[in-house]
């Protein structure tokens, strides 16, 4: 069997140590493993699948005999060095959004849209992990139904936001319950002109506004999920809002559909669907909830019921590890499904 010389660029992220855990895990055919990072986590110990490895600074001459280079260190040091690693022969797997609309690139979600790999050019991306989430969900539906209209509102942890909103929600938590005044210095993000608490509280603001008052953050979920579903008229609207959950994204999305499909209809074939677990039944007060679902590789689908507003519409509660399925398990099961179709 084909062996692999890895590198992971962000390793010492919370992704990248994911990424680390996950090649473990699903026994990935690694032949060397490359951690690299910025300058500060320089001669660092990380332990591996390949036993202790030293972080590397990333650098032009990184990539060197690198098969495949996973890239979760923000988009300005894929846009660096992910051209770099191209031309050095590796495959580039890119997880922040500095190529995810363009055109060259493939944006793939395996469950949904794996065969688009074989465009690639180098870079393959992998989408935003709310995107990624709700797309698992929503392919079976579109697939049985034509998807018209998705209407999304998300419940986003803060480990999305980095390992200082994790440390911000704990020390904010603290304070608020011991009655001290609580400082607020990282959420929505680091160079915000006002900085909010997230103890006890949600904030409906996650990247920046743009002039028609959606967020960045906002426009991934429309525009990624039409590239990924191949669908440029399907309309979506999203509202993303962070709350104080440690792990694993929520999602409210309420669809419209050109044939009608009932909610037990809908729940069989979210049931049959690749990646999706099914945990619907309200009566035993029994739907999906991020506490008990971190870790969790698959996305987990409950409270389906047909819209009771118009005719042909749907319900659906979403939950998901956003680290994992929403960031690094995709990742990797993008090129675990290359190496099955011997692309890689
Ligand atoms: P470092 O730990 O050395 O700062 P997260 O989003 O979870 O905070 O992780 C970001 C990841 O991106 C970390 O591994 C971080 O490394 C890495 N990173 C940040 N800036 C750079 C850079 N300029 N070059 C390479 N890696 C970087």
């Amino acid at each position: 069997m084909k062996r692999y010389n890895v590198a992971i660029v962000g390793a010492t992220g919370a992704v990248g140590k994911e990424l680390i855990t996950l090649l473990g895990e699903r026994k990935f055919p690694l032949k060397s493993l490359r951690l690299l990072a910025s300058s500060r986590s320089k001669g660092m110990t990380m332990d591996t699948p390949m036993g202790p490895v030293v972080v590397e600074e990333t650098t032009s001459e990184s990539f060197d005999g690198i098969d495949v280079a996973f890239f979760s260190a923000g988009g300005s040091v894929s846009k660096q060095f992910a051209p770099i690693a191209v031309q050095s022969g590796a495959l580039v797997i890119d997880n922040t959004s500095a190529f995810r609309l363009d055109p060259d690139v493939p944006l793939v979600v395996p469950e949904v849209n794996a065969e688009a790999v074989r465009h690639h050019k180098g870079v393959i991306s992998n989408p935003n992990c709310s995107t990624t989430i709700m797309a698992v969900a929503i392919k079976p539906i579109h697939d049985q139904a034509k998807i018209k209209r998705i209407v999304v509102s998300t419940y986003q942890a803060v480990s999305g936001a980095g390992v200082k909103a994790i440390t911000a929600l704990e020390h904010e938590s603290r304070s608020h319950l011991a009655g001290e005044p609580v400082e607020p210095a990282v959420l929505p993000y680091a160079s915000a002109p006002t900085h909010h608490q997230i103890a006890f509280n949600l904030i409906p603001h996650i990247d920046v506004f743009d002039e028609m008052g959606y967020t960045k953050e906002e426009w991934k979920m429309v525009k990624e999920t039409q590239k990924i579903m191949n669908c440029p008229e399907m309309a979506i609207t999203a509202t993303t809002v962070r709350v104080p959950v440690f792990r694993c994204h929520s999602e409210s999305i309420n669809i419209e559909t050109e044939r009608k499909l009932t909610a037990s209809e809908a729940r069989e074939i979210l049931s049959q669907a690749s990646g999706i677990k099914v945990v619907d039944d309200p009566e035993q007060c029994i739907y999906p909830m991020p506490a008990h679902l971190s870790g969790s590789d698959e996305v987990f689908v409950g409270r389906i019921r047909e819209d009771n507003s118009i005719e042909k519409g749907l319900n659906l509660w979403v939950v998901g590890d956003q680290i994992r399925k929403g960031a690094a398990l995709n990742s990797l099961q993008i090129v675990e499904y290359m190496i099955s179709e011997a692309l890689v």
